[in-house]
């Protein structure tokens, strides 16, 4: 009897320790909204996940490193009002400093994309929908695993600001704390912000985002001979032309070395970096740089996750049939156009008096 307890003792010990743990570890598969499915273009376009593959296939033998173009692509589409394709038009927010960066050529690929798919199926598959199943196969095309997505988003029709555009997208020089509080906005928690800022295993920051941790004063944090091959890359504190790989180990493979980079101190953004240095995250880091799988199974459910932000369904919002222009614009006051705001004030006006122009703008 005696025996038996102390032998389950430890067991039971071991097992409970293990429960613990798993809160902070387990991969948990985010629930699908409703309108989304993972069927969706099964009788309208069945061949849509293969005609992109095909293509990114092809564009990738000649250039792997587009496919952190699209991942990156797909991450502030969804931040920024929902994934909605919105980050594709034409206008103000690919004109906001975090877009500047983002690849021409990743834009023309997505179009190229929703080119062959309306091809094959006509108007049925939306830009944000192509958005998503091109950053998912970037990803596992990158050597990175292989998920489903669930489709069925529709395009957005209204221009973001480039105001709206900012308070959304977190900055590279923030700290853990500031960079939380874009992803709880968006209804993602500490473990997404780890796992989904593993995304930086492949392509490249330049210069503009790295020289605030070299001048004046180099961080202290960064890795002495690091730092002294950045300094030889971007040599003055306004260098901004040269580009350095987010993952200074595998810059092209989709893996866990990002988190390597992190705990020794080689990464190039203070929100990269200080996800080893804060406590909460710390051990989340450390976790993912020896445990590769744990890193990957909740890469993939945080990045479904985030494909949902926001979504618009059924019949909300349109299918562009070019994904850098809306096919029926719905405009906002807050898409800028003031002057279309005010001559439609000025003809509801009952009265028939006519507003002053200069009266109606500076009240906005
Ligand atoms: C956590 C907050 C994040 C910040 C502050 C951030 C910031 C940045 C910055 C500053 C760059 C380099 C831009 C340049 O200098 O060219 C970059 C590149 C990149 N980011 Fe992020 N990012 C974040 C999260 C993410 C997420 C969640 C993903 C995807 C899951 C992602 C994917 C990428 C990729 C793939 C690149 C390389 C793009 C290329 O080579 O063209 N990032 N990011």
């Amino acid at each position: 009897m005696a025996s038996s307890s102390s032998s389950v003792l430890p067991l039971l010990l071991f097992s409970s320790l293990l429960l613990l743990s798993l809160p902070l570890f387990e991969a948990q598969q985010p629930p699908i909204v409703r309108g989304l499915s993972w069927t969706f273009y099964r009788s309208s376009c069945p061949n849509v996940e293969k005609i992109v593959r095909d293509h990114l296939k092809d564009v990738f033998r000649r250039d792997i490193t587009q496919a952190a173009g699209l991942l990156r692509i797909h991450f502030h589409d969804c931040f920024v009002r929902g994934c909605d394709g919105s980050v594709l038009l034409d206008g103000s927010e690919q004109e906001a400093p975090p877009n500047l960066s983002l690849r021409k050529e990743a834009f023309r690929i997505i179009n190229d994309l929703r080119a062959k798919v309306h091809q094959a199926c006509g108007r049925v598959v939306s830009c944000a929908d192509i958005v998503a199943i091109a950053a998912r196969d970037s990803v596992e095309l990158s050597g990175g695993p292989k998920y489903r997505v669930p489709l069925g988003r529709k395009d957005g029709q209204h221009i973001v600001t480039l105001d709206e555009t900012l308070r959304n997208l977190p900055p590279f020089f923030g700290n853990t704390s500031t960079v939380l509080g874009f992803f709880t906005a968006k209804n993602l928690d500490l473990t997404d912000l780890v796992a989904l800022s593993g995304g930086h295993t492949i392509g490249v920051g330049h210069c503009s985002a790295i020289v605030d941790r070299l001048y004046p004063i180099q961080d202290p944090i960064m890795e002495r001979n690091y730092a002294d091959r950045l300094k030889t890359l971007c040599p003055f504190p306004n260098s901004t032309e040269g580009s350095f790989p987010l993952d200074l180990r595998s810059p092209n493979r989709f893996d866990n070395k990002y988190y390597v980079d992190l705990m020794n101190r080689q990464s190039l953004f203070r929100s990269d970096q200080d996800l080893y240095t804060d406590t909460r995250t710390k051990p989340i880091v450390e976790k993912y740089a020896v445990d590769e799988k744990a890193f990957l199974d909740q890469f993939v459910a945080s990045m479904v996750k985030m494909g949902q932000i926001s979504v618009l369904t059924g019949g909300e919002g349109e299918i562009r049939a070019n994904c850098s222009v809306r096919n029926n614009p719905v405009r906002m006051p807050e898409d800028g156009d003031h002057d279309e705001l005010i001559r439609t004030l000025v003809s509801e006006s009952s009265d028939g008096d006519e507003i002053e122009e200069d009266g109606m703008s500076a009240a906005f």
